[in-house]
Parts: C-alpha cells; structure tokens; sequence
C-alpha cells in the first residue's frame, strides 16, 4: 500500500529550496482572528485558544521504560566495559547519544512483570562475584522454541548502580519498581537504603559507595509492584492495598520526597480501582499515594496485527485504539474522584505503546521486538496529544518500550543501531514538556474505512494539542487520514503569530522502516516560514505528524 508518494519527495524538495519555496500557496498559513483566510480550500480549523490552559505538562510523560526482558537491557542498553561496541562505563554509547537530544525526563526499570521476580542484591556489588539467575520471561512460548539461550538468564551485570549510572548520563530521573509478589517490604527498605542513605550510614550503603558511588543517588520515584492483579500477585484490591501499605510504613525517607506509585487497574476495570482506593481511604493511608498507574497497549484487529504488512483496515484498526487511552484516563480519573476528592492523586502510564505480534526483526531473542513504522509514530503523536490534553490529571507516562521491545524508540544488535520513528515523534514533541498546555479546538472531516463487521469505520481526521512557554508556542497535529490532505485554517486567539517553524516527519510508503542499512528511511523534514506571509491555510499531508513552533509576537 502506498500512501501518496508524492509527500516526501515534496517535503525534501521544499526543504532543499529554503524559505522561498516554503511561501508557495499550499504550505503553512496560521492566522489570527480578523484576519481573512487565504485559501477557500479549507476542510478543517485548529483554534488554539490561549486563554484557557489546562495544565502545566509535566516533563516526566517524556518517560521511558526499560525491563530485563528480551534485547531490552542485554544488546541494548547495557554491552559492558570491556565490550568493542563504544560505551559509557558499558553502557552503548549510541544509546546515550541518541537520547540526549530528545530529553527522556523519566526511567523506568527493571519491569514489568520482571520486577516482581527480581531481587535488587543480585545486581549489587563486584560484577564478577553477581549470580546468574532465571529470567522472569524464559518460559514464554516465544523462547520455548528457541531452547537453551544465554537471554533466558540474567547475568545481573546491569544492576541498581549500573542503571542508576544510565539515568544520570542520559538526564532522566530514575523510577525503580519494588518487587511485592516474591520480596518482603524489609528488602525493599534495605533498597531505599543502597539507593538513598549517607555513605557510613548503612551497610548498604557502604556497599553502594566500596563501588564508587559515595554519594547517595536520591531516587523519588517507586513503583510499588506492577501489575498487582496479573503477574504482579494475583491479588485482590484489598490484598494489594494491605501489601502497599506494608511497603509504605517501613518505607525510610533519607531526605528524598519519595513518591510511591501503587499498580492500577487491568485496562477498564474501574472496581480495581474503586476497590483499592476504597480500602486504602478506610485505613487513613491514601496519602501513601502520589501515583495511580494505568498500563494501555493499542494493537489492530487480525490485518493489522503485523508491524509492517497491514492494510488499510490494519491502519485504522491501530490509530483509532489510541483513543482508549483517552478513555481511560477520564474513566478512572473520575472514579478515584470518589476517596479523593480534590485529585491529589495524579495518574501515571507507566506502560504503553503500540504492541504487534509480528516475529523480532533482529534477533529471534529479542522478546516482544517488532518493526516500527509511520503508523506507529502516528500512535505517538496521538497518544502524547491525549496525554497533553489532560496534562491536570497526567503526572508521569512511560513508552514501552525503549529498545529492542514493543514500541521501541530504537533497535540494536552488536555494534548496530537505529532509531524509528516513533523516537522523531518524541524528538519533535519534546518542546512540549514542562510547557503549559492550552484548549486546542480541531474540527475537520472523519477518516473513514471498511471495518471487519463489514460497517463503515470513523475517526478523527485531524487531531492535536497546543502548549505555551512565554512566547514560544507548540502546536503538534497528526493527520490520520491514509489518503486526504487537510486544509486546515489555524487560527491563534490571545496572540499575535510571529515566525513559524514546522517540522513533518512522513513516508513515502506507510510501510517504509529504518534499519541498521537505512537508518534515515522516515526522518522528519523541518524548514522555516516567514512570519508576514502568515495569511492563509496550512495543508497537514496524509499519515503525518507535524510539529508547528511558533514564536509569538504578543
Ligand atoms: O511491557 C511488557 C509487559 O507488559 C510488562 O512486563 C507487563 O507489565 C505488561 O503486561
């Protein structure tokens, strides 16, 4: 399938040809009200409406997600020291340069279901003296097949110092997951204190600085278990609300402002919800909690469960179960209204992505690992626009996952290394963190396509959010549509538009992917557009993603 292959080449075309080719009548025009629109093309209108914020967007929904599962830590994150793959203290140096730029506020690590399985003292202490154990993840089917392979253990070469070394070379705040399934809450104390006690305090410190580090490391963010209701336990909300607040209690500060994450519910059950917040608020404990997580993974019916080969149904099937998300987040938001009232509770999406069964591209080893295309960087787009627009409710989200597994931002294997597209959508988005969102109104025709029941299927044609930092304005819009452009009127109320620059990252093909041999096969184009001939319509091309930065002149 070919979606108009006219759009890249155009895009570099324009991109070779500078300002002044950018001026021609198809490309960007925003406009202010009272201002006559040039173009009487215009199928939709984006108003992006500065008087009424939503939210400061909190950095932390640029967060990540790392799991000893897969490629995920070994080939991908970590290839040690002594390894001819360039590295930071073993960490891929590829990895570390790639990231940097896109500003990951948040890590989390070591799972997943994972976390629940794995004890933190295995990774700790000389790497050659670390036990290799059973990975959580070995008796999948997948790695049945597969027999005895070194990635169905854990060598615990990459540990609690080794990750929390990543983090800082890469700028992010670590968030740890406690194992509550098969650890009692005095060895999660025990890991607070290797974290965050004073060198000399505690042995475990002391264990923590004989490796070189000192200083304490100060990690705020912790999850307590993952998935409580799945492989996290099994547990009830009453059994998982009395395991929390065991780990809560014992839980020593060491001057940090900790902030406990409790594991939400499984998708849309709403009394797993109910029921914890129920049982924490009849014991006074729900001030243990400053974090609710939601996990959502969007994946398409039968013709779209490949990453690469779907159709047109296998397009719509996946971009329009992003907007579950946004259900999910209204939903429970509202329930956990019922035990706190004033929302001091934020919401945290800690796992998602788009999940597809199609087998690994680059090694049968690593778990979940599929290709990544402009569909999926279009489920990025619209899932960070729904994370942008409820920025008062949405304290933290964590893409899963960062490399070599599900939505991965990047691939490796050995000495190789891409990005996808998905990563040139975070890269793009990245303006937006910390920024203050503000009600973005979008109106256009629907996408339409033939759905499995034989109906007709509809969807946002144009979706996107806004957000404002002084006088630097971000508006990033996905077009859905496989084969309409928009002309789409952007009108800016509370603010006079100055210069713009915009940035588009489409395909020729909805199925072109980047790899180790053609790592820029999808890249985004960007180019500038002289404020004074903003007067008119901008054209968003089909399956696209694009980013607007406008700097205000008022
Ligand atoms: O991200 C892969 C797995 O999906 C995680 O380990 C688990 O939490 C979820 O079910």
């Amino acid at each position: 399938m070919t979606a108009r292959p006219w759009a890249r080449r155009e895009l570099l075309e324009m991109a070779a040809l500078g300002g002044a080719a950018l001026l021609a009548p198809r490309w960007s025009i925003l406009r202010t009200p009272g201002t006559r629109a040039g173009s009487r093309l215009a199928d939709s209108r984006i108003d992006l409406l500065l008087d009424e914020p939503i939210g400061t967007i909190a950095p932390e929904i640029y967060g990540h997600f790392t799991e000893h599962l897969g490629g995920v830590i070994y080939d991908g994150v970590w290839v040690g020291e002594n390894s001819k793959i360039p590295n930071v203290g073993g960490i891929r140096k590829a990895l570390v340069d790639a990231l940097r730029p896109i500003k990951p506020s948040v890590m989390r690590w070591p799972g997943g279901c994972f976390a629940d399985s794995y004890d933190w003292r295995d990774g700790v202490g000389p790497r050659a003296q670390r036990p290799r154990r059973n990975n959580f993840w070995s008796d999948d089917p997948t790695y049945r097949a597969l027999g005895n392979i070194p990635a169905k253990y854990d060598p615990n070469s990459f540990g609690t110092s080794e990750f929390l070394h990543f983090c800082r070379l890469i700028g992010a705040q670590p968030y740890l997951a406690a194992n509550v399934r098969s650890l009692p809450a005095l060895v999660f104390t025990q890991w607070l204190e290797y974290c965050n006690s004073p060198a000399g305090s505690t042995s475990w410190a002391d264990v923590r600085a004989t490796g070189g580090d000192r200083e304490p490391f100060g990690v705020r963010y912790w999850g307590v278990g993952n998935e409580s209701w799945g492989c996290g336990g099994n547990f009830t909300p009453e059994e998982y609300a009395s395991e929390y607040r065991r780990f809560g209690v014992s839980a020593p500060e060491f001057g940090v402002d900790l902030q406990f994450i409790a594991s939400g519910p499984n998708g849309g059950d709403l009394e797993w919800t109910r029921r914890f917040f129920g049982a924490m608020a009849e014991r006074n404990s729900l001030d243990m909690v400053k974090g609710w997580a939601l996990h959502h993974y969007s994946s398409a019916g039968d013709a779209g469960a490949d990453a690469v080969a779907y159709d047109e149904r296998g397009w719509y099937d996946l971009v329009s179960s992003c907007d579950r998300m946004e259900a999910l987040i209204t939903s429970h938001w509202q329930e956990m209204a019922r035990a706190d009232r004033g929302h001091r509770i934020k919401l945290v999406v800690d796992e998602w992505g788009a999940w597809h069964t199609s087998a690994p591209i680059v090694d049968p080893s690593h778990l979940f690992e599929s290709q990544s295309t402009i569909r999926d960087a279009l489920v990025t787009g619209l899932t960070l626009d729904i994370f942008h627009r409820h920025a008062d409710k949405v304290a933290m989200a964590n893409v899963a996952q960062l490399i070599n597994c599900i939505h991965s931002l990047c691939f490796s294997h050995g000495d190789k290394f891409c990005v996808t597209p998905a990563y040139h959508v975070f890269a793009m988005y990245a303006a937006h963190q910390g920024a203050q969102s503000v009600r973005t109104l979008v109106s256009g025709p629907q996408a339409s396509w033939l759905a499995k029941d034989g109906k007709r299927g509809a969807f946002w044609g144009l979706n996107g959010s806004a957000s404002r930092r002084g006088r630097e304005l971000t508006l990033t819009v996905t077009n859905a549509s496989l084969t309409e452009t928009r002309e789409t009127e952007v009108v800016v109320r509370g603010g006079t538009v100055g210069a713009i620059r915009m940035t588009t990252l489409t395909a020729s093909s909805v199925h072109d992917v980047n790899s180790f041999d053609q790592p820029d096969a999808v890249m985004p184009i960007a180019a500038d557009i002289a404020a004074r001939e903003l007067n008119g319509v901008y054209r968003f091309p089909p399956a696209s993603v694009t980013k607007l930065a406008i700097t205000l002149d008022t």
